[in-house]
């Protein structure tokens, strides 16, 4: 049997045997390779191909091949953050004067980074559309657009848009076409497979899976981008993934099948329970039918995902009381790992976005966004119960 012939539960167990010293010794995981330098043959030249860690390492070969594989991609390029990730990919696909369209969903960091980087560095635009419409879509990429950037599910109101019809728009454009596959992972939705050029992980949360690692990937098949991004990564951000970082993520990596089933069935639940809670005002979350674009999340992925986002009738203050009142779920910005969070993005993970943007990203002071953990979901739901009860 072949690696090709491997269930996803299968490679994620598996690591290279090719030359980098990952199993010289028989080691059943890879070996943390720890040298900033290494020996070479004759000056200049390492016949083992490394030479120092910013530009190539072992145990980030092992997971950068590891990741590739699992979202069918002829490349990856591991970096410091899902941040550092999503610079290099601008960094390296645009030039200035060049125009970007965004959903206008995204992250409130990329969008940041976006304002700081791509338009104030950089000198390109970006023009942020309502891609859960595609028609906006189509009427906003014309043949200047260099660059689509998508993120579906959304951080954090969990809209999506269709992956496929973009990919459609951005090619016929020669658009490339970066998508934020976060929330999913390549165990519930593979982007390349609906036409992305480029794919997009912060690591740090389900890939990792355990809030201890910081990291982000860039995957592509595409030879020349991947040539820019890692020339990118070396020489210009200095933002490569440490040796071991890469090897907390390949040891996350070993269970992402089991934690990512379990956080679907844990928010699957909490969201039905928040569904008919009499305080809570809407729910988000793609498993449930009442979500407008349910039946794209059943076509576009294999798995809603473990992140429930919901509104309550509720001021701001009367929100932040019921947070603190909650004892299983901290409270905490991120998401990923097997422990429940708890946030509220006005004042958490979106607080650095002004008022105006949080508006019209459409973060009110009532949103409430729950990574659900791997915990007993009886002892989630009841604690829920009891920090509702107080509204
Ligand atoms: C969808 C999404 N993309 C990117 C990032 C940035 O990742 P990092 O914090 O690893 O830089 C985040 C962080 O929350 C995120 O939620």
């Amino acid at each position: 049997m072949s690696e090709e012939d491997y269930g996803f539960d299968t490679l994620v167990t598996r690591f290279d045997e090719d030359g980098s010293g990952a199993s010289v010794t028989g080691d059943v995981v890879p070996p943390i390779h720890l040298a900033s330098t290494h020996e070479m043959d004759r000056p200049g030249t390492a016949d083992h191909g490394y030479k120092y860690t910013r530009f190539g390492n072992p145990t980030r070969d092992v997971l950068e091949s590891r990741l590739a594989k699992l979202a069918g991609a002829a490349h990856a390029t591991a970096c410091a953050s899902g941040t550092a990730a999503i610079a290099a990919t601008c960094l390296a696909v645009l030039e200035p004067g060049d125009r970007v369209v965004a959903f206008d969903g995204i992250y409130g960091g990329t969008r940041l980074l976006f304002e700081d980087l791509v338009v104030d560095s950089l000198g390109a635009t970006v023009e942020y559309v309502d891609a859960t419409d595609t028609d906006a879509v189509a009427d906003a990429v014309t043949d200047d657009t260099a660059l689509v950037w998508m993120e579906s599910p959304t951080n954090p109101l969990l809209r999506l848009c269709d992956l496929a019809a973009i990919g459609e728009i951005a090619a016929a454009e020669d658009a490339t076409f970066v998508v934020d596959n976060t929330f999913s992972t390549p165990y519930f939705q593979r982007p390349l497979e609906f036409g992305a050029d480029v794919v997009v992980h912060s690591t740090t949360k389900y890939i990792n899976g355990h809030s201890d690692s910081m990291g982000g990937v860039v995957l592509t098949n595409d030879d020349a981008i991947e040539t820019a991004i890692d020339h990118v990564r070396a020489y210009e951000l200095g933002g490569t993934l440490s040796p071991f970082d890469c090897y907390l993520t390949l040891r996350g990596l070993r269970t992402l099948p089991l934690r990512m089933d379990r956080h679907e069935a844990n928010a699957r639940r909490i969201a039905e329970f928040l569904a008919d809670h009499p305080v809570v005002r809407r729910v988000r979350y793609p498993g449930l039918e009442l979500h407008p674009q349910h039946a794209l999340a059943e076509a576009q992925m294999d798995g809603f995902g473990g992140i429930v986002s919901f509104e309550l009738d509720a001021s701001e203050a009367e929100t932040r009381a019921v947070l603190e009142e909650l004892d299983v779920f901290t409270l905490a910005v991120s998401l990923g790992g097997t422990e429940s969070l708890v946030d509220h993005p006005a004042t958490m993970s979106a607080s650095y976005l002004s008022d105006a943007e949080r508006e019209a990203a459409g973060i009110s002071e009532s949103l409430v966004r729950i990574p659900v953990g791997i915990e007993s979901v009886d002892d989630l739901r009841t604690d829920l119960e009891q920090a509702l009860a107080n509204l």
